[in-house]
């Protein structure tokens, strides 16, 4: 028998030479070996990983099929974004999300109707149509530009490249799901890992020919634009796209209430295996579309659409260790390494053990039998401790009170609940490796600088080899020294040099949320970027006078609260991270916050809402006014421009104040009557 480190060897051997072939091929577009060989490479890497677990684990081979090759189709811009769905992994999350829908829409109806649909786990794209014509095929990309695959997307002969209807409107965008069926599946099943990942490889084929060899079908499922729009319901959209000889998934209802969401969800999950294609949950949809109009978007995923995923599956294993990890806000988060066990087709060795408040509840120690499971989350949970097998010897565990860099750590005491937080920090910021490694893995993810090529093994590598240790550096990288690294060859190298020029011109409100100031999400940067407008204005919070002004105006900001102000504050106060701030603006062309509609019926005014309407709930009012180009603010100052009244119980102290400063107020009925102007 071979030992451990020969296999390993041999495996990264067959690995790297993969990886050589494959830039060969997708980047030179000149193949050294015949697609058999090529084939035949893969076998003996998946033969390897599925003859012995420790390879299996290392799972090199997934993170390379499938991956994006570089700059090989034409990226083109989505008439709108391509979003995702939140998720929801019980009744009660499922309760939490109509209750929300009914709070924005500020209805009281005992139902929303919504609509069900099973959530393909394939690969999403969007085809758009011109007067009938199929002219545009894009893969989702990173949901704002995406590859344009339009003729792999061709060779599926079930996708209508000429809507034969009369009254189609002109602009129609359809998203869809492309899959492989799990039957079809089985025939290529040796070339990857699972049908997604098969799916997502058969459309990035540069020669659609290739693309055309492996069975692809497809369920039309949602649209981007629409010009005009001519349909009212999901239900209506889905039928009529039926008629014009799209694919449309059987397994549909109309539901109404909460008995109906969970009987369909135990209903579809019945099924799930007798399908000839993955599902991972049900999707949700508010079936009104003008009621999905006037809910909207939060940063990533629609208001109106939720995923209520099937339950997770669980396994039992054995806690070999507690170790402890530090994320990119100090927090120190317990992981049970564990003996590697397969949970929904995946080898976990990790489970996330939550914070010391979850060890404790849960007497959690080494050497534990336990069951875990996977969620949606990435890291497996710790469900239970099979007491029973305990050791009698077992030791209570210990949480460490010491961050990993030697420093004190912290339980923050919230303002707002006057409760110590269950997670304890490190207060040292960027002073902590730890923690500064994490910051960077932030800075360059996708909704933050969003550098393709430099992922987080690349910043833990290049963090090891002193190349980055602070943002700065990641625009003055040493590409000589990158050069000579394993992997690293002139074309990744110049894709990562083009990234990352790219990333240098970037916008307010992602700086901000780039620089990870905890508690502010994309949605308070957004709201920050709103009130500073320039990076002129915004790096006034350096200076401690201008400071002290800045966070007092800051409250008048509507969700923005003591809570986010005094982590600014905080924030600032830390001069190295200003220092290490300061440097990253210095790199960076940051252009200023322009709000969505500057022409819009209340471009450049600031309002603020007192009373309830009758049809419309703050959260939605709010939206409205900024999608205007309004702000909106929390309290009465000078600056105000509209104080709009409610009906229903406004402060008249409110409307005293707005008097004496002059501030034009706007009754309900008028609110309503600008808007419909
Ligand atoms: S609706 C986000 N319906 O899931 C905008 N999505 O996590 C509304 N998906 O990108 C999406 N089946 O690729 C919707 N019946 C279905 C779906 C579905 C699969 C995918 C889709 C989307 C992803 C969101």
């Amino acid at each position: 028998m071979l030992n451990k480190n020969t296999l390993l060897k041999d495996y990264k051997k067959k690995i790297s030479e993969i990886k050589k072939h494959n830039s060969f091929y997708f980047n030179q577009d000149n193949p050294k070996i015949s697609d058999k060989e090529y084939d035949d490479l893969k076998k003996e890497i998946i033969l390897l990983e599925n003859k012995h677990l420790f390879l299996k684990k290392l799972n090199l081979l997934s993170k390379i099929v499938g991956a994006k090759p570089a700059n090989k189709f034409k990226k083109i811009r989505h008439l709108k974004p391509m979003l995702s769905l939140s998720n929801a992994f019980d009744k009660k999350d499922m309760l939490d999300f109509v209750k929300k829908i009914k709070n924005f829409l500020n209805i009281n109806k005992e139902n929303v109707e919504l609509f069900s649909e099973p959530k393909i786990d394939g690969i999403s794209a969007t085809l758009i149509y011109q007067n009938g014509k199929l002219i545009r095929g894009l893969s989702r990309g990173d949901g704002v530009i995406g590859e344009d695959i339009l003729e792999n997307l061709k060779t599926i002969d079930t996708i209508p490249k000429i809507i034969k209807n009369k009254n189609i409107p002109k602009l129609i965008e359809i998203r869809c799901e492309i899959y492989i069926g799990k039957k079809d599946f089985l025939k290529i099943k040796d070339k990857f890992a699972n049908p997604r990942n098969a799916a997502g490889g058969s459309l990035r084929q540069k020669n659609p020919e290739e693309t055309a060899k492996i069975p692809l079908k497809y369920f039309a499922y949602g649209f981007g634009d629409i010009e005009p729009m001519i349909f009212k319901t999901q239900s209506d959209f889905l039928e009529n796209l039926s008629k014009w000889n799209f694919t449309i998934n059987p397994l549909t209802s109309i539901i109404n209430g909460i008995d109906e969401i969970e009987k369909e969800h135990e209903k579809i999950n019945q099924l799930r295996s007798s399908l000839d294609y993955d599902i991972d949950g049900i999707v949700y949809k508010v079936n009104d579309l003008n009621l999905q109009k006037r809910l909207g978007n939060t940063s990533n995923s629609p208001r109106w659409a939720i995923a209520y995923k099937f339950s997770a599956e669980k396994a039992i294993t054995k806690i070999k260790n507690i170790i402890i990890q530090v994320g990119r806000t100090g927090a120190i988060t317990p992981v049970a390494k564990v003996e590697p066990v397969t949970v929904g087709g995946v080898v976990v060795s990790n489970a996330t053990l939550h914070n010391e408040d979850e060890i404790s509840r849960k007497d959690i120690r080494i050497g534990d039998t336990i069951k875990i499971q996977r969620a949606g989350d990435v890291i497996p949970q710790v469900v239970s401790v099979d007491i029973s097998k305990r050791d009698k010897n077992s030791k209570k565990y210990i949480f460490p009170k010491k961050c990993l860099c030697g420093a004190e750590t912290k339980k923050e005491l919230s303002k707002s609940t006057r409760k110590h937080d269950a997670v304890r920090r490190c207060t040292k910021g960027y002073e902590c490796t730890f923690t500064a490694k994490e910051k960077l893995k932030h800075i360059v993810s996708k909704e933050a600088f969003n550098i393709d090529g430099l992922g987080k093994k690349v910043i833990e590598q290049f963090w090891d080899l002193d190349l980055i240790k602070e943002p700065s550096n990641i625009f003055d990288l040493n590409y000589n020294k990158i050069k000579n690294l394993e992997g690293w060859g002139e074309l990744s190298i110049n894709n990562l040099k083009k990234a990352i020029k790219k990333s240098q011109i970037i916008s307010l409100d992602k700086f901000i949320y780039s620089i990870g100031i905890r508690h502010i999400g994309q949605e308070n940067a957004k709201i920050l970027a709103g009130f500073f407008s320039s990076i002129k204005e915004f790096s006034k919070l350096f200076d401690l006078k201008n400071r002290k002004k800045i966070l007092i105006n800051l409250v008048d900001l509507d969700g923005i609260g003591e809570t986010q102000v005094q982590s600014i504050e905080n924030f600032f106060l830390n001069t190295t991270n200003t220092r290490i701030i300061e440097d990253l603006i210095n790199k960076l062309i940051i252009k200023d916050y322009v709000t969505q509609n500057s022409d819009g019926k209340f471009s450049n005014k600031k309002l603020m809402f007192t009373g309830g309407f009758k049809d419309m709930s703050r959260s939605e009012a709010k939206e409205v006014a900024e999608n205007n180009g309004g702000k909106v603010l929390g309290s009465i100052s000078k600056k105000l421009d509209y104080l709009v009244v409610g009906e229903s119980k406004p402060t008249k102290s409110k409307i005293e104040r707005a008097k004496q400063l002059n501030i034009k107020i706007i009754l309900e009925k008028e609110w309503h009557k600008i808007l419909n102007s």
